[in-house]
């Protein structure tokens, strides 16, 4: 048996017999707690199965007996030198076993000193012929080794806990680090296109609008001759869609700035259907409000752009025609009210491969498309603190999903 001071992260060994079958082999002792209990102030612990320590000798004392830290080995704490009693039987310190304690004619303690300090004790029992001081001088000795291997194997233990501490520590880090390394990236390259986009659109719009009052001028000049105005009219359409492109990458690329109002559902869905008609003509369109009159607090401006873009590609999607059901209803998310809006429609899908790019900047599958509608709408609907979502299957159809909060965040 052996005594440990537990404020020491490591107990001390438990061995029992002739000190003479100690070897001193500098192996390990195995030693583990069998004990608890108080030495003054200080708590202390008997010891046996220490994983570092391997075992030289047997502990005959059941280790789950409940061992209280007092009598003989109480002066050896105290004194930090080896005390022994050969006459144990008769000595006033039978009182102090705990009952079920094994028979022991005599015993002897060595106190294990750290540093001036005694963390445990050795306890060696029934010695044939009984102790003497040379078999104390031993044990100090065998004392002194087994306290420098607790320590070392204490320091070992907590080396051992700080190094996985650190390697965890040092796996999150890294992971935070390749975080911010891509985000900034990104940010940059997002700088670098705001910064062309600025460049490109204020070069181009110049012309367009050049082009833009010279068919004014034209249409006056060719009055009435049918293919003329024609021409005059495709040349019209191509500078709305140019002009068209570049607010996309100039949304795309600047920062927004929301302009709230009060708007209500009814409102944003019928603004953009008129928006839309044309495009909307081959398709039938049904629509199911909830609450249809309620306000709700958003950039309306963006957010119908969001809306137009949405049913743009839904219409593509359909270019022979098709259903599409538009949806809306109040709930809550996150523990605040939100505006749920649905548009489903049963037009080409979008496969598997496809749907894990539609959401990147420059995505398209159609000949015209920039592939910035989806992303600007994210970005729209990300502004208003609001959710995107798109399920879609490959020929069968697609849902869009739009979720904004009811009151400006
Ligand atoms: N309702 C839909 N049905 C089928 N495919 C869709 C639908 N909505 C989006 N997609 C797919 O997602 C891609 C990206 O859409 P996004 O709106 O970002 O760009 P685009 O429509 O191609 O071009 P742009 O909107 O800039 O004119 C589309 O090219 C299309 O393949
Ligand atoms: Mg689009």
């Amino acid at each position: 048996m052996a005594t440990s001071d537990q404020s020491t992260s490591n107990p001390p060994l438990a061995i029992a017999g002739k000190l003479s079958t100690v070897p001193d082999t500098g192996k390990p002792l195995k030693v583990g707690i069998v004990g608890m209990g108080r030495v003054g102030k200080r708590r202390a612990g008997c010891v046996q199965n220490h994983p570092q320590l391997e075992l030289v000798a047997t502990c005959d004392v059941d280790p789950s007996l409940r061992m209280p830290i007092r009598g003989l080995r109480v002066e050896a704490y105290k004194s930090g030198k080896p005390v022994y009693e050969n006459n144990f039987l008769e000595s006033q310190w039978t009182e102090m076993l705990p009952p079920k304690h094994m028979e022991m004619e005599n015993v002897m303690f060595a106190p294990l000193v750290l540093k001036g300090k005694a963390v445990g004790l050795i306890g060696l029992a029934n010695k044939p012929g009984g102790f003497n001081d040379d078999d104390a001088r031993m044990a100090a000795a065998f004392a002194d080794k087994a306290a420098i291997a607790l320590q070392n194997s204490s320091n070992i233990e907590a080396l051992r806990a700080s190094e996985a501490r650190y390697r965890s520590l040092s796996h999150s880090l890294e992971e935070v680090v390749r975080k911010k390394v891509d985000e900034l990236r990104q940010a940059e390259s997002l700088a670098a296109v705001g910064r062309m986009v600025s460049i490109v659109a204020h070069e181009v719009r110049n012309p367009l609008q050049n082009i833009m009052m010279g068919v004014d001028s034209m249409r006056g000049v060719i009055k009435g001759d049918r293919g003329k105005t024609e021409i005059l009219e495709e040349i019209e359409y191509g500078v709305s869609l140019l002009n068209g492109i570049i607010v996309e990458l100039l949304d795309y690329s600047r920062p927004l700035a929301l302009k709230y109002s009060t708007c209500a559902v009814r409102d944003l869905v019928g603004q953009t259907l008129k928006t839309m008609a044309h495009k909307l003509e081959r398709i039938s369109v049904q629509i199911e409000l909830e609450d249809k009159n309620r306000q709700v607090s958003v950039d309306t401006y963006r957010i119908t752009a969001v809306l137009v873009n949405i049913l743009s590609n839904a219409a593509e999607a359909m270019p022979g025609g098709g259903q599409l059901k538009i949806s809306s209803e109040f709930g809550e998310s996150d523990g605040v009210s939100v505006l749920k809006l649905s548009f489903k429609d049963n037009g080409c899908g979008i496969s598997e491969e496809d749907m894990r790019q539609i959401h990147e900047p420059f995505f398209t599958t159609k000949t015209k498309g920039t592939g910035l509608g989806l992303p600007v709408c994210n970005k729209i609907v990300e502004a208003h603190n609001g959710k995107l979502s798109i399920t879609s299957k490959l020929n069968k159809g697609t849902t869009v999903e739009i979720s904004l909060p009811v009151e400006k965040p």
